[in-house]
């Protein structure tokens, strides 16, 4: 492994900015410091450069079984996009089928992992898809195998995914015992299936009638059945990819209460609003669930970034191709539910902390160090010395403009592409 001496740059941690030297050695920090100085080692001048640590995107679907096909990008696939955009680690969603327990779930995905061989590092949250007694048995045995975290899906209840709320309850209270996080999906699934029924009916099928029928209100009420379950267990959730506005204005309370709530949000739900779905052949590629909110729920978001409601950026990266985003043309049940994103997590939220003139040690907690410690990434999120050296060294200078063409994921489809982005990555460090 390769040694390197960066010098003079602004280091940029969840707390702190310093101008400095990083010394790293065997693919670890050894020494943080100024004018520092070591023999027979590669001298990297990164004065006017920002330091960062490697971003850690916490939600990811690599080739998800969903809506009739898989995710696009398998583990390298991803590995590779991530990188390119300064995402040194991601965390994946293994998601229990059939009979499977939740270690052997996870086995199945690191055995692709061990195939596929990414250049980040990977890990995983279980999704729990059937509860039973065998399941709850065997959350003590987790943290052992590296699974700090599980998921419900309070959705998905006709593709079988589904944990009712009483099951949920029962997660929590068995997962608080052994520290392990509980990761919700939060939208109202018979308000969801219902709305679906009625637009059918109708015969309301474009893509439209996906945001429509799990509008803001539904989020929300998945949001309120989060704080009920939390009160009712005093145990800690963490509300994954929340986009409506009321919902963050009761996280912003329930925080203030001091109930153990963590939220997480995406980029696309601050990137664009809802107008996206009014387009049926551009819209079929934002199909994602939650769906991509209002105007109002955007800028709720946006202030929750800065007043610090939100506690992790992550993308749910999810790419489908264009072909079978067409499926659901007529018929938005057979959009399959997914947008990519790994590669622009850090550089669109650092473009944007340039643009609203936002410190980049925010967006560090955000997408490094918070990820780090919420999910126990040991050597990760913080430029310390220990730590792995994983890191991103950003310019603020010079704008660019995404074309598909950059796009490492495999997908056709690119929802970013045609946003101008401030600044830019001058190098990656991997460990
Ligand atoms: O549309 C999405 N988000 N697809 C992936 C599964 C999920 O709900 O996170
Ligand atoms: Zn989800
Ligand atoms: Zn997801």
């Amino acid at each position: 492994m390769k040694n390197y001496l960066i010098k003079n740059a602004t280091i940029v941690n969840y707390d702190k900015e310093e101008v400095g030297d990083v010394l790293v050695k065997d693919g670890v920090i050894t020494k943080i410091g100024k004018n520092l100085f070591e023999p027979r080692v590669e001298v990297i001048d990164a004065l006017g450069l920002y330091l960062l640590p490697g971003g850690i995107d916490a939600h990811t679907h690599m080739q998800m079984s969903f809506g009739g096909t898989y995710s696009s990008d398998n583990y390298y696939d991803g590995s590779v996009a991530a990188l390119a955009g300064g995402i040194t680690s991601y965390i994946d969603y293994a998601i229990q089928k059939g009979d499977d327990s939740i270690l052997e779930t996870l086995d199945k995905r690191l055995k692709l992992v061990e195939e596929q061989k990414p250049l980040t590092d990977v890990y995983f949250h279980v999704a729990i898809t059937r509860l039973d007694e065998k399941i709850l048995d065997e959350f003590k045995d987790l943290p052992a195998h590296g699974v700090h975290s599980l998921k419900c899906f309070m959705v998905y209840k006709r593709e079988g995914m589904q944990i009712a709320p009483d099951d949920i309850a029962k997660i929590m209270v068995e997962a608080k015992k052994y520290g392990i996080m509980v990761n919700i999906h939060a939208e109202d699934v018979d308000q969801i299936d219902a709305n679906i029924d009625k637009f059918v009916e109708e015969g309301k099928l474009d893509c439209k009638y996906h945001y429509l029928s799990r509008d803001e209100e539904v989020e929300y009420a998945g949001d309120k059945i989060v704080i009920d379950l939390i009160k009712k267990t005093g145990a800690p959730a963490y509300i994954v990819h929340l986009a409506n506005e009321k919902g963050v204005k009761l996280a912003r309370e329930a925080k203030k209460e001091g109930l153990p709530l963590l939220v997480e949000t995406c980029p696309q739900y601050l990137a664009f609003t809802s107008e996206v779905y009014f387009d049926p052949m551009k819209g079929l590629d934002f199909v994602c669930s939650p769906p991509i909110k209002n105007k109002a729920s955007q800028d709720e978001l946006w202030k929750a970034i800065i007043d610090g409601t939100i506690d992790t950026v992550a993308t749910d990266h999810c790419p489908f191709y264009h072909e079978e985003k067409l499926w659901g043309k007529d018929d938005f049940r057979k959009i399959p539910n997914g947008c990519g994103g790994i590669q622009y997590l850090y550089i669109y939220m650092l473009s944007e902390a340039i643009k609203r003139n936002i410190p980049f040690s925010r967006i560090v907690s955000l997408i490094s160090y918070k990820p780090a410690q919420i999910f126990k990434l040991k050597g990760k999120g913080e430029i310390k010395v220990g730590n792995d050296a994983d890191l991103v060294l950003f310019s603020k200078e010079g704008e660019h403009v995404i074309t598909k063409e950059e796009d490492k994921s495999k997908a056709d489809t690119n929802i970013y592409e045609g946003l101008t982005l401030k600044g830019k990555i001058v190098r990656v460090f991997k460990k």
